[in-house]
């Protein structure tokens, strides 16, 4: 299937590319005042991070390192607590370096604050969450999110990184999953 017939699995298009990418300069300016000798390591969670990953490095105007792990979490939409599995770890030392964690989007925020102890307990100097979505209603674990791209509503998206299924991910914008794609059960699983 090609990817320009999926006008009828997008119910709504929340945030086009443009818009998603004037934010990311906005936020590549905070970061670049907030770290102002580059002094930062980047780490995205795959997959879906890759994509924000890569337009927010190459608007930062330091050299960017970056990193990446994958997780997996258990339960994460209908429990408060659940497990998180790391699939692969960072092929970078954690130890004494200022860690700033990207995710493509905060939903319970199970995945987050795990990640954000996780940074901490190998000794990281400072741990920061750079999200580029978040949906505060769906929020069961609160982990400071120093820099967010939008706030939107508890509906299932895709686009921008995020999959249905490892579907949607190469959608240039964020979009509203119709329901109709996911029949009933939940996006999440
Ligand atoms: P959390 O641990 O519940 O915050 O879930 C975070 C992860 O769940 C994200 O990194 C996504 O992979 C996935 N996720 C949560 N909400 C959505 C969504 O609306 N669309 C696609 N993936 C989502
Ligand atoms: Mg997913």
């Amino acid at each position: 299937m090609e990817l320009s017939d999926i006008t009828n699995d997008i119910s709504e298009v929340l945030f086009t590319e443009a818009q998603i990418h004037d934010r990311i300069a906005e936020i590549a300016r905070e970061i670049e005042r907030d770290y102002p000798d580059g002094d930062v390591l980047l780490v995205g969670v795959l997959k879906g991070a890759v994509i924000v990953m890569a337009d927010l490095a190459r608007e930062l105007k330091f050299h960017a390192h970056i990193d990446f792990m994958a997780v997996s979490s258990y339960g994460a939409s209908t429990q408060s607590s659940g497990v998180v599995k790391i699939n692969k770890d960072l092929d970078t030392e954690v130890a004494g370096k200022k860690v700033l964690l990207i995710e493509d989007i905060m939903d319970s925020g199970l995945t987050l604050s795990w990640l954000v102890n996780n940074m901490e307990s190998r000794g990281a100097a400072s741990v920061e969450v750079c999200a580029m979505f978040r949906k505060p209603e769906a929020v069961k674990i609160p982990v400071s999110v120093k820099y967010v791209g939008f706030d939107i509503p508890p509906a299932f998206v895709v686009g921008y990184g995020l999959d249905y299924a490892e579907k949607y991910r190469n959608v240039r914008g964020l979009g509203v999953l119709a329901p109709h794609v996911y029949g009933g059960a939940d996006p999440h699983a």
